[in-house]
């Protein structure tokens, strides 16, 4: 291959669209706690991320920077293009829009029954009538669990909760899906259906980013895994890397 032609190869993987930019980014809590430290890192569109490391480590924190639940001290901050060290307050549901949330406690809506704990997602962002309807039906058969949209939170399984919880993160087709040990909470063998959805999820174009301590996960699924320790990238591995 020609000089030139490699150089436009370097190129362009250098033009490929980060979803998400950090750039000497820390963050110390009002207590005083350095939870992250100088981090820098890219992850392109379309990549599937284990994010990894000990109790401590600021894998929570990093996760919480990307929603803009919490605010760096320094650095630069991009997700799915916007910058986040500038936005406003009020811009945040827009950037929120662009993403599904997936948490370990599941965090549904215990009162309302499987497929509104779902639709309740669409009309945060003004969706309604057969769109909703139809969208949300999509949503949970994805997830296998069409014949549970008339249960409620409390008649369904771990595994199930967080299906729903999968579900809701996907009704809005965002381009990216943060997880935040989205398998603490489940059993193994239904950890290793969760993954295997987000990976299908994943295969279609979606970024997810995913939090676990679960190392047979990491290692059977084989993705980028980045690790932390002490608020700081200590690793970050390519897809089915070299530590295999
Ligand atoms: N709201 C907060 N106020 C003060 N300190 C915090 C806050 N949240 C986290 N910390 C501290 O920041 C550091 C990083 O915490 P973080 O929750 O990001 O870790 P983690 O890697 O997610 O850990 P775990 O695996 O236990 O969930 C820890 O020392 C933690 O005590
Ligand atoms: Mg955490």
């Amino acid at each position: 291959m020609s000089e030139e032609l490699l150089e436009s190869f370097a190129d362009n993987q250098f033009l490929e669209e980060p979803a998400i930019e950090f750039r000497g980014v820390s963050k110390t809590y009002p207590s005083g706690t350095h939870a992250l430290e100088d981090v820098n890192i890219r992850i392109n569109k379309g990549e599937f991320v284990f994010v990894v490391g000990s109790s401590g480590a600021g894998k929570s924190t990093f996760m919480k920077l990307i929603m803009r639940e919490e605010k760096a001290n320094t650095g630069v901050i991009t997700v799915n293009g916007f910058n986040l060290t500038k936005m406003p307050r009020k811009q945040v549901p827009l950037l929120r829009r662009t993403m599904g949330i997936v948490f370990q406690d599941f965090r549904l809506i215990p009162t309302m029954n499987v497929f509104d704990n779902v639709a309740f997602a669409m009309h945060v962002v003004g969706k309604s009538g057969n769109e909703l309807r139809r969208e949300v039906s999509k949503s949970l058969s994805k997830v296998g669990l069409g014949e549970k949209a008339r249960s409620m939170p409390n008649q369904l399984s771990g595994g199930e909760q967080q299906r729903v919880g999968l579900a809701r993160a996907l009704v809005n087709a965002p381009d990216l899906i943060i997880a935040d040990e989205p398998t603490g909470n489940v059993d193994p063998n239904m950890s290793y259906e969760i993954v295997s959805l987000l990976t299908e999820i994943n295969k279609r174009g979606t970024t997810i980013l995913m939090v676990t301590h679960d190392h047979n996960l990491v290692r059977d699924f084989k993705h980028r895994v980045i690790m932390l320790d002490g608020g700081k990238i200590v690793a970050d591995n390519a897809a089915g890397g070299a530590d295999e």
